[in-house]
């Protein structure tokens, strides 16, 4: 064998071995990182313990804290060198079991120093509990009242989660069940004589329907209304604000309508006042006009200047409506008939888009904006419909064509077929 044919043979079994040697090792399991159960005083003791004594020690490997290399003694204080009870000594700064009330305290410890979560996590905000303190929570655990909620009720304990991890109970698919727990419990929130019917409408409204049937990242939970930290309903007039998150168009056409300044001077909340809080619902043209179910006639009779421009809106909403749809049906039959319809599907589309835009432009009320982007689009699906109707009337001539070829290939057969009936043979 040539030196050449040798080498490359070489290589080659090499290169088969190298890549079997690492497909394997890719194939073999990783080893498991399970991390080490933390061991010290406190947890040696506890786990022994049973019960309630001994829970926290035998759940606590998950804890984001104990992850981080902190111990039982971040919250309870103590000494977790030492081996007996007096690891316990307040001495040795045990502080026990904290009360709700100590929580921002204990927690605050850290969580309100910049200098400590630098350190970890330069990415957490250090002002949950100064957030926490200027909410109806704060301010009532400051008062006295044990049965708000504090850092536990919403974060759980022993273990504490990371925010993303998906088993705490403030992942956001998580929130609307933790806040349930005591805002829909009728024997727990009976001395606050509020509502406690939150949960219950936003598990069927748009956003719970998305967030907690569907998945969707997008839908609010009730702390991205609320604040993670500094729940209180929104003010009348920071709602538009609160949806403005999400909704910033909506927000920017309500503030240059009359109804800003008219909401305003009579204490009438922003968006809510149309479309609810809690059991925010599809919208619908049917949400426009004079009579119920508009929400326009909660407030305006149908001869004031809000209710013509109801009518003017819904008017042009249902002229916009009513021409796409006869437009969508004549293109529709040409499609189905085989006519190549792509050129009427795009001034269709651009149709539909105004028929959107145009509602999203009521909530700015400027009759002349409404009006302009449905004649727009009336405008569109009239070239779409002729385009449909162009179709139709193809198709209509070829037919016509056929059956004219078909009577004249007819006569020319029967003519032969008589020619050579009385033509006599050879
Ligand atoms: C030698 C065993 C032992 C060690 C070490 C120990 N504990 Fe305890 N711990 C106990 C027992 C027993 C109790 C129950 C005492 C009681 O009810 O008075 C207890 C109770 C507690 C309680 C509950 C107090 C309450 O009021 O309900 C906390 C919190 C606690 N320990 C934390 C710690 C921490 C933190 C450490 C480490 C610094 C620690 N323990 C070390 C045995 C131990
Ligand atoms: C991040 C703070 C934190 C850490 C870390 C922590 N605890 Fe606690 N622990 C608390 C709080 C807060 C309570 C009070 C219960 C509550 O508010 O729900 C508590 C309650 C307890 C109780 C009383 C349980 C009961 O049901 O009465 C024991 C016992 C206890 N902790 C032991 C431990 C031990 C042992 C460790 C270490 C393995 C530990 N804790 C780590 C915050 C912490
Ligand atoms: C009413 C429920 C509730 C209470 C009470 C509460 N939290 Fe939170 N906390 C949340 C929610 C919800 C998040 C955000 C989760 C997310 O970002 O998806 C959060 C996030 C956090 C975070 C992550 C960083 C950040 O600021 O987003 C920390 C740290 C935290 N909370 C600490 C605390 C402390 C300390 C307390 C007590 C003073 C407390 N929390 C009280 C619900 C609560
Ligand atoms: C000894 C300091 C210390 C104490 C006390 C403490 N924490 Fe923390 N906590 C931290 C640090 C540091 C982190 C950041 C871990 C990381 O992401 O690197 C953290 C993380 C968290 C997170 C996760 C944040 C996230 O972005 O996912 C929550 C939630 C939390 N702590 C809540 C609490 C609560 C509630 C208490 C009181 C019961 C408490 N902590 C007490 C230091 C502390
Ligand atoms: C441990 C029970 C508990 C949990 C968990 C809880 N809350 Fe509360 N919440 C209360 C209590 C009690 C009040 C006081 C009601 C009052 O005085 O009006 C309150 C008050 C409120 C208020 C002010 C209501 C008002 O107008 O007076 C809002 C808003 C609120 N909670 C939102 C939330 C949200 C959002 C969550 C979840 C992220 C949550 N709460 C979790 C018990 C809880
Ligand atoms: C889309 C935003 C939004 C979401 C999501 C939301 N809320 Fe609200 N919530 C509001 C607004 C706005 C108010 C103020 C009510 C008003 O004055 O019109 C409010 C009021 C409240 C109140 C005061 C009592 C009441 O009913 O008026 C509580 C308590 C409350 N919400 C809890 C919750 C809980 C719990 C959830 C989750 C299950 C939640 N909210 C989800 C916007 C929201
Ligand atoms: C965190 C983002 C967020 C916030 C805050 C929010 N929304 Fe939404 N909203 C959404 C998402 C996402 C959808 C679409 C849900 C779906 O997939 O059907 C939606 C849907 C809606 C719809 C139905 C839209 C449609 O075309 O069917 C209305 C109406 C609505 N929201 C009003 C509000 C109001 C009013 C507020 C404030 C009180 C608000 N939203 C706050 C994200 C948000
Ligand atoms: C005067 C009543 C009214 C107010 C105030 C109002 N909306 Fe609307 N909103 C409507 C109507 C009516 C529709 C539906 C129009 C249709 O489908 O014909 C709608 C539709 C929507 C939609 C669906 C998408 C769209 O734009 O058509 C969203 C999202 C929405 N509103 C959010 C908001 C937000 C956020 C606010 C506050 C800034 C707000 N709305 C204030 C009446 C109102
Ligand atoms: C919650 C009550 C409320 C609802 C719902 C409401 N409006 Fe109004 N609207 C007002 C108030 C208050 C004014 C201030 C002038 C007045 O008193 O008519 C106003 C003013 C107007 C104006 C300006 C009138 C002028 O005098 O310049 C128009 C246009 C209007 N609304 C249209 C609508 C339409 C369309 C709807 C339904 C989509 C609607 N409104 C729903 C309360 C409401």
């Amino acid at each position: 064998m040539p030196d050449r044919a040798r080498w490359c043979v070489i290589t080659a079994v090499a290169g088969l071995l190298w890549f079997f040697s690492t497909g394997l090792a890719a194939a073999a399991p990783a080893p498991q990182t399970v991390p080490e159960p933390p061991s010290d005083g406190c947890i040696t003791c506890h786990r022994n313990l049973g019960g309630r004594l001994a829970a926290p020690a035998l759940k606590i490997a998950d804890d984001i804290h104990v992850r981080r290399g902190f111990t039982c003694t971040a919250c309870h204080g103590g000494d977790a060198k030492a081996p007996g009870m007096e690891a316990m000594d307040p001495k040795r700064g045990f502080v026990g079991r904290p009360k709700p009330a100590d929580l921002p305290a204990v927690c605050g410890k850290c969580h309100s120093s910049p200098e400590i979560m630098r350190r970890f996590n330069p990415r957490i905000p250090t002002d949950e509990v100064a957030r926490f303190q200027t909410s109806v929570h704060g301010q009532k655990l400051s008062a006295g009242d044990q049965r708000v909620a504090t850092c536990t009720s919403c974060h759980g304990v022993h273990p504490i989660l990371a925010v993303t991890d998906s088993r705490s109970p403030v992942f956001p698919s998580s929130v609307p069940a933790t806040c349930a727990r005591c805002h829909a419990d009728a024997a727990y929130m009976k001395p606050y004589g509020i509502p406690i019917t939150q949960y219950a409408e936003y598990k069927t409204s748009v956003h719970g329907e998305a967030l907690l049937g569907r998945g969707s990242k997008q839908a609010p939970a009730c702390n991205d209304c609320h604040g993670n930290h500094g729940a209180v309903p929104p003010g009348v007039d920071s709602v538009a604000n609160v949806c403005a998150q999400c909704h910033g168009s909506q927000r920017d056409l309500f503030t240059r309508s009359p109804h800003r300044a008219a909401f305003e001077s009579m204490g009438l909340p922003q968006c809510t006042a149309c479309h609810g809080n809690h059991q925010i619902s599809r919208p619908s043209d049917e949400m426009v006009g004079t009579s119920p179910p508009a929400v326009c006639a909660q407030c305006h009779q149908a001869d004031s200047k809000g209710g013509v421009a109801a009518k003017v809106i819904r008017t042009a909403l249902e002229d916009l409506k009513q021409s796409t749809a006869a437009a969508g049906d004549l293109v529709a039959r040409a499609e189905n008939a085989g006519m190549d319809m792509s050129d009427a599907k795009l001034p269709l589309s651009d149709a539909r888009t105004q028929l959107i835009l145009a509602r999203n432009l009521a909530h700015g009320l400027s009759l002349r904006e409404v009006q302009s982007a449905t004649s727009e689009g009336v405008g569109l699906s009239r070239k779409a419909a002729d385009l449909g109707r162009a179709g139709l009337a193809e198709i209509e001539f070829r037919r016509r064509g056929l059956v004219a070829a078909l009577v004249v290939i007819a006569v020319l057969s029967l003519g032969l077929y008589l020619k050579t009936r009385t033509t006599p043979g050879p």
